[in-house]
């Protein structure tokens, strides 16, 4: 039986077919995935509202989850619409109100040659109660550490997945800046440009215009950079899609991360770990605490996420309907 502290809201999870009481181990240690990193997977929200229960931006992240999985080249053994049933059952049965969900898809047991040739593809449904990714820091604003190593280039691997292997960067990079004392890591790209935190997207905003990179920068598109960029249209602040240098970075009014586990997270304060003659040089944005245009969007997605505003309905997924 594993130990359950740190998911004290979780029940049972999905796997292949079944529930499963949470402490229940039921993994192979030869499971390929392990190994190799050969998993897909998803992270998604859901919050509470009027009508309860609600996922946010669901078809969106199961048409994600379909494309990593093309990436690594698994067949899934399940449609979307029975996996987004399946998400509705976990939430149920965990009898959640608010939850971060994780579905996995991952090669099994079978073979361990690099090859995964006979190992199934399986499917897990997790979800369990998850507070702000970077703690009491997203109220008041984060301190990020540029990091020395560059992001995974998109002429490497396709970054528009999300694929297990690739969060081994974002793992160890996480750990380096919180070694280091500070709340988050930035990756550059390999251009030298800035390209995104190991598990958010970045926005800078400079003279009222909010400014966001893309693909072509080696990021993944987030769900909630794109969701952003609706909100911040339906707020009337113009935007810019393009290359963020890093002086435009150390130079901007404000700055956030975003991203589903993050939501809107501000960025009050930059070292430069990106060269190693630079004895990290800091930088303060704006006053060095969150700007006005940061806080607005904040506040205006966790209204959007919660049902808030009729515009936006179209974006839940009700558990309960
Ligand atoms: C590397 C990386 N970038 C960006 C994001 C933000 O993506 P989303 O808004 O779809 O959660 C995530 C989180 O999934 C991520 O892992």
């Amino acid at each position: 039986m594993f130990e359950n502290t740190h998911f004290p809201k979780a029940k049972k999870f999905w796997q292949s077919g079944k529930f499963y009481d949470w402490s229940q181990p039921n993994i192979h240690a030869m499971t390929h995935a392990l190994h190799y990193g050969t998993s897909v997977f998803e992270g998604i929200r859901a919050y509470n509202t009027d009508r309860g229960p609600a996922i946010f931006r669901l078809p969106e992240h199961i048409d994600r989850l379909f494309l990593s999985a093309s990436v690594q080249q698994m067949n899934v053994p399940y449609s979307k619409e029975e996996i987004i049933d399946i998400i509705k059952k976990v939430i149920k049965e965990n009898q959640l109100q608010t939850a971060y969900i994780r579905p996995l898809l991952f090669y099994s047991y079978g073979n361990l040659g690099l090859v995964p040739r006979v190992c199934p593809v399986e499917l897990n449904v997790a979800a369990w109660e998850w507070g702000a990714y970077l703690g009491e820091k997203a109220e008041t604003g984060v301190h990020v550490f540029i990091l020395p190593q560059r992001r995974f280039h998109h002429s490497q691997l396709d970054m528009r997945a999300k694929l297990g292997g690739m969060y081994v960067q974002s793992a160890i990079a996480g750990m380096e800046a919180r070694a280091r004392g500070y709340d988050e890591g930035v990756f550059l790209n390999l251009e030298g440009r800035v390209a995104e935190g190991p598990g958010e997207n970045i926005f800078i905003v400079k003279n009222g215009v909010l400014k966001t990179n893309d693909n072509s920068e080696s990021i993944l598109e987030g769900i909630t950079r794109s969701s952003l960029l609706e909100i911040a249209a339906y707020l009337g602040f113009p935007t810019e899609i393009g290359p963020i240098t890093k002086e435009e970075f150390f130079t901007a009014d404000e700055a956030f991360f975003c991203g589903t586990a993050v939501e809107v997270t501000p960025i009050v304060k930059i070292s430069d770990g990106s060269e190693s003659d630079s004895a990290s040089r800091e930088y303060t944005l704006g006053a060095g605490s969150p700007g006005e245009i940061t806080l607005k969007m904040r506040q205006t997605y966790k209204d959007v996420v919660s049902g808030k505003i009729p515009e936006f309905i179209k974006w839940l997924t009700f558990v309960n309907e």
